[in-house]
């Protein structure tokens, strides 16, 4: 992965350069939480790649549904789903309506969508034995109102269609230890996984939370766990300045300049479920108050390139500027080998002896460089391919940047008070 910085008159990189020092002590801390066997420091989501014990239960507890899955019903909200959705939309969802592969096929719910839960009795009915269907519920807390009313509906129509003891065998429920939903799947002889108390939704992926349906769905866990304890190592290393400190410099920097909005630009579509499981990273661990009282935060936006240029490029470049930019890519997708042909109707002059990668290329180089005239201030992330090596390293990047990020900000990263507000709002108004 490449990380490049592209600096503004406005943004000194003086000041990023202090805002890296103060990280210093903190990086400290990060290395201690790699190791935290106990999962006993906030920063424990550092320890979950490289937790052996785990993995080793998910390989020998999932190693029944392998060959036999056709669909996983995952139940989740926020950071008990995105992860999962991130990966599967980018290395198989994009495309699956035209390759209709034979692999298990992911279906997710979040909100409450009752003409959609409806049609799964259609699905139900057309499944010839249980064992094609594999029901994964994940809340931390056990008690979100939506992921209880998603697994309530679909276990039903479950066990209506197979009968208890099959819909239980085929159902999964990742949770908190001490959690009323893990206690009663226990009690339903359910497999259950344990999330470690001290690692939040949003920075769970590494853990059960998504290890356990990307494997389900025959994705490469352990690829996705190199990637993700390679970026850690480097991200806590205390002798040489981590990508992700330079990113959480830019960004704060930014920010005091007058930034507001952090935009993801991804230069890849498949990407696009990635940029909404950075947004809620963002939005949830560092949108609220510093301890001094003040509010801070950045509005997360995702962008497509170059398709969105079309709807938003006016206001990017003529527009008010308050945008902090990342362009994440993957520029080998972009290799084809389809070259344009002259004799088609459909033709340009600059077509001429070319293939269409250079097309995405040039809108790439182009924007990038409208961006360095118009002094918007940008870093780029290029991806080596689009695989789970990658994904996990970026995601690893991103959660490390974050947690720096917290720290400049002076906010806590672990928490998220005002969605607990909206929660119990939720449950009183349906008391
Ligand atoms: O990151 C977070 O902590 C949140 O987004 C939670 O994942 C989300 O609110 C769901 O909570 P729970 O897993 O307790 O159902």
């Amino acid at each position: 992965m490449q990380i490049q910085t592209h600096s503004t008159p406005s943004i000194s990189e003086g000041m990023v350069i202090s805002h890296m020092r103060m990280l210093a002590p903190y990086t400290e801390k990060l290395q201690e939480a790699l190791d935290d066997r106990e999962y006993t420091l906030p920063e424990a989501l550092l320890r979950t790649p490289f937790d052996t014990e785990v993995l080793e239960k998910i390989i020998k507890n999932t190693e029944r549904f392998a060959g036999k899955t056709k669909t996983v019903l995952l139940v989740g909200i926020g950071g008990s789903y995105m992860g999962t959705c991130a990966l599967y939309d980018a290395l198989r969802g994009h495309m699956e309506h035209v390759q209709g592969t034979s692999a298990p096929k992911l279906v997710a719910f979040a909100t409450v969508e009752p003409h959609v839960l409806k049609s799964i009795t259609e699905l139900l009915a057309k499944c010839s034995s249980a064992e094609e269907i594999v029901l994964i519920v994940i809340s931390k807390s056990g008690t979100t109102t939506e992921p209880l009313a998603n697994a309530n509906i679909l276990f039903s129509q479950f066990r209506e269609r197979f009968g208890k003891e099959s819909a239980s065998n085929q159902t999964i429920v990742i949770s908190g230890t001490d959690s009323p939903l893990i206690k009663s799947a226990k009690e339903q002889g359910m497999l259950t996984f344990d999330m470690p108390t001290h690692v939040g939704g949003r920075y769970s992926v590494f853990t059960a939370v998504g290890l356990v349906p990307l494997r389900i769905l025959g994705l490469d866990i352990h690829a996705f766990l190199k990637g993700a304890q390679e970026a850690f190592t480097a991200s806590t290393n205390t002798k040489k300045a981590s990508g992700a400190a330079v990113l959480a410099s830019f960004l704060f920097e930014a920010y005091l300049q007058g930034a507001r909005v952090h935009e993801l630009f991804m230069w890849n579509p498949e990407l696009e479920t990635l940029g909404k499981w950075y947004s809620q990273l963002l939005a949830e661990s560092i949108g609220k108050e510093r301890n001094d009282g003040t509010a801070v935060g950045f509005t997360p936006t995702i962008a497509l390139g170059s398709t969105d240029l079309h709807s938003i490029g006016q206001l990017i470049f003529g527009g008010r500027n308050d945008r902090y930019t990342t362009f994440v890519s993957a520029p080998t997708a972009w290799e084809s080998g389809n070259r344009f042909s002259s004799d088609s109707p459909f033709v340009l002059p600059v077509f001429e002896g070319k293939e269409d990668g250079m097309v995405t290329r040039a809108m790439y180089e182009g924007v990038r460089n409208a961006y360095t005239t118009h002094d918007l201030p940008f870093v780029s992330i290029e991806l080596e391919s689009i695989s789970e090596r990658e994904l996990g390293a970026f995601m690893a990047l991103q959660m490390t940047t974050i947690l720096f990020l917290a720290q400049l900000f002076d906010v806590n990263a672990f928490d998220q008070p005002s969605v607990e507000k909206y929660k119990s709002e939720v449950r009183r108004l349906l008391t």
